[in-house]
């Protein structure tokens, strides 16, 4: 884990929040490259649940939520950690995570009983600051999908089976926040809530844990380093019939990725206008104060009932730092030389490529390296780098260590034949081919998956 903090620090991934004034625990800003790779994973995220489907439409939902939403989702009542203080050295533990009766700071056994304390943060909305005013920061993105249920059917008239996908910051004030961007106090979730009959919802759970695994895969994650996990009952949540948890071997341990929950009809059912209308299996609370019936219309039975909801969530954090974990490599290159190479999926790497004229600041090299890169760019693949530092050897090395799978070498055979050197990050092969051919070879390496 200290080398990927340290190469996310130093080539600017990841830097600490409000480091300039001693940091804060659990919060974490994404660099230059870490927001490019950010915004790679969550377009591959987003064309394969919603651009490349039909029965699926996305979300952009607002982050302070009324209290009553939470109220009814369960989250006031149950969202907590149980916390145990130390009396001796005034450290406080998440209960589930003390091994014995002592205190892991100072070994005292002086302990408090555990009790629950809630995870969501507060703020207040408008001038005045008072119980009117109280809203949440939504602790997952899941509730404001639920929220907008009857909006997006409305406006779109999709059939259920169908989902609503949604990105976008969740906040929890976690007690141990650790592990590097693993567990965080503000971060980002990529989720879909997928509407499906009683009765199909078992199917569906089983068809979304498989298509969410080859996702994975097909983003870099190797086989070996991921596994599926049942949720025993005693630890479901309040709203969850089956979860099957994605683990990932980080460089911690063993831990969850993405969760794949069978919801139930608890949310809409939760949420819903009128509950005694319907027949709702989970057990919510009664519910005056929604405004909407959140329900579809059997076209066979002609009857509206409350759709279940199958759920996959996945952590974007945790995503990243798998990732970063699964493509970090040092190699050696023979002579006691070693580099250290990211050999991230092209289509997430930060930068797709970089062109470097041989000479630094030669007019005509420059001239034709910014023409080269103006039209990679153009071809909307992602960033392409104009490296003006004439230092070739040493642009390969930092380009291997942040993942750019090509570089091209733009020099005077360039001006007199029309040839470049083609580099590639994983082989380290150089080829010298001519100009036509890079649009091709180089659209070729970067839609490689
Ligand atoms: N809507 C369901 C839900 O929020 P969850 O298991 O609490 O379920 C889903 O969270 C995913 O969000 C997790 O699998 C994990 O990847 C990510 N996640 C949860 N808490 C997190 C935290 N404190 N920091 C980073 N990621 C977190």
């Amino acid at each position: 884990m200290e080398d990927l903090v340290s190469l996310c620090k130093r080539r600017g991934f990841v830097f600490q929040s409000n480091g300039l004034y001693g940091g804060t625990q659990g919060l974490y800003d994404y660099g230059p490259l870490g927001v490019e790779l950010k915004n790679n994973l969550k377009a591959a995220w987003w064309s394969s649940m919603v651009h490349e489907r039909d029965d699926v439409e996305g979300l952009d939902a607002a982050i302070l939520s009324k209290p009553s939403v939470l109220r009814y989702s369960g989250h006031e009542e149950t969202f907590a950690d149980l916390l145990t203080d130390c009396r001796s050295c005034k450290s406080r533990w998440r209960s589930d995570s003390l091994a014995d009766s002592n205190c892991p700071s100072c070994g005292s056994d002086d302990l408090t009983e555990p009790r629950p304390f809630n995870l969501m943060f507060k703020t207040s909305v408008g001038p005045v600051d008072d119980d009117q005013s109280f809203a949440y920061l939504r602790p997952e993105t899941a509730q404001q999908i639920f929220i907008n249920f009857k909006n997006v059917l409305d406006s779109t008239s999709k059939p259920v089976p169908f989902g609503i996908a949604q990105i976008g910051k969740a906040f929890r004030n976690e007690v141990n926040p650790r592990n590097f961007i693993f567990r965080l106090r503000e971060f980002e979730q990529m989720e879909l809530e997928f509407f499906v009959q009683k009765g199909a919802d078992e199917e569906w759970h089983e068809y979304w844990v498989e298509k969410r695994l080859d996702w994975w895969l097909k983003q870099g994650i190797s086989s070996k380093n991921i596994s599926l996990f049942e949720v025993p009952e005693k630890d479901l949540s309040h709203y969850s019939k089956k979860t099957i948890d994605l683990m990932y071997e980080f460089p911690h341990g063993l831990e969850e990725l993405e969760g794949i929950a069978n919801r139930t009809d608890f949310d809409l059912g939760s949420h819903t206008k009128n509950q005694k209308d319907f027949k709702i299996n989970a057990s919510v609370i009664d519910n005056l104060e929604s405004t909407a019936k959140l329900s579809v219309l059997n076209t066979k039975t002609n009857k509206r009932f409350i759709p279940y909801v199958i759920e996959p969530s996945a952590g974007l954090d945790r995503g990243f730092l798998a990732l970063l974990n699964e493509a970090y490599k040092k190699e050696s290159l023979g002579n006691n030389k070693e580099r250290t190479v990211l050999s991230l999926a092209p289509h997430l790497a930060p930068i797709k490529a970089a062109i470097i004229p041989l000479k630094k600041n030669n007019k005509a090299l420059v001239n034709f390296a910014q023409k080269l890169k103006a039209d990679l760019q153009a071809l909307g693949l992602g960033r392409v780098l104009l490296e003006n530092t004439g230092n070739i050897g040493k642009n390969y090395r930092r380009h291997d260590e942040i993942g750019t799978p090509t570089c091209i070498t733009v020099d005077f055979d360039t001006l007199e034949n029309g040839t470049v050197t083609f580099r590639d990050r994983d082989s380290m092969e150089q080829s010298i081919i001519s100009l036509e051919k890079v649009v091709e070879l180089f659209t070729k390496t970067i839609k490689q998956t």
